[in-house]
């Protein structure tokens, strides 16, 4: 039984590398709602890039906005959202507790550390993984917390279309 229905944002989240926002805009257009990026919501409040976001004001500044951000977007949204969070937003309990509040449906797109170090690697406007270390302790650390999500979708290997079928089936099944 789903307690979720046609009404709930679909809020994904997951590591660095794990398809939240390729899946998320194909998940939004199959569904006909608004996708949002949550780093897209950061960096227009800040202004800045992400990367620099992080290099001047540091990473607490960034989860304060972050943690705006979603507050905000959650507040003002009057319409059901597909929201793709970025890869700490979720590992932050007063993220999880204002989704928690706003009852959106959390989906967790797990990908094992290999495959996204791959996937990140060389791309140096993500600030936490230019530490191949760093990423993996923040991978290993955050897990039991994206594994509290209410729906865990595999995008280790396949399409990102096949994660989209595979949300959407059990979307429309669910209600
Ligand atoms: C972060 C992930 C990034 C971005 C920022 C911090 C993290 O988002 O929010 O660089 O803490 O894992 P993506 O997961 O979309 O890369």
């Amino acid at each position: 039984m789903n307690a979720h229905g046609v009404n709930d944002h679909i809020i994904l989240l997951g590591f660095m590398g794990s398809g939240k926002t390729t899946v998320g805009a194909l998940l939004a257009a199959r569904l006909a709602r608004q996708f949002i990026d949550l780093d897209d919501c950061i960096e227009a409040a800040a202004g800045r890039r992400i990367a620099d976001v992080f290099e001047v004001l540091g990473e607490a500044a960034f989860r304060d906005l972050e943690a705006k951000a979603l507050t905000d977007l959650l507040a003002k949204a009057d319409t059901p959202l597909v929201i793709a969070l970025g890869g700490g937003a979720f590992a932050q309990q007063r993220n999880r507790e204002s989704i928690a509040a706003a009852r959106a449906l959390t989906i967790f797109l797990d990908a094992p550390l290999d495959v996204l170090k791959e996937r990140c690697a060389g791309l140096l406007h993500r600030p936490l993984a230019r530490d191949p270390e760093r990423f993996a302790r923040l991978f290993n650390e955050r897990q039991p917390l994206y594994r509290l999500a209410a729906w865990t979708i595999g995008t280790g290997s396949g399409t990102p279309e096949d994660a989209v079928s595979a949300i959407a089936q059990r979307f429309d099944s669910g209600l």
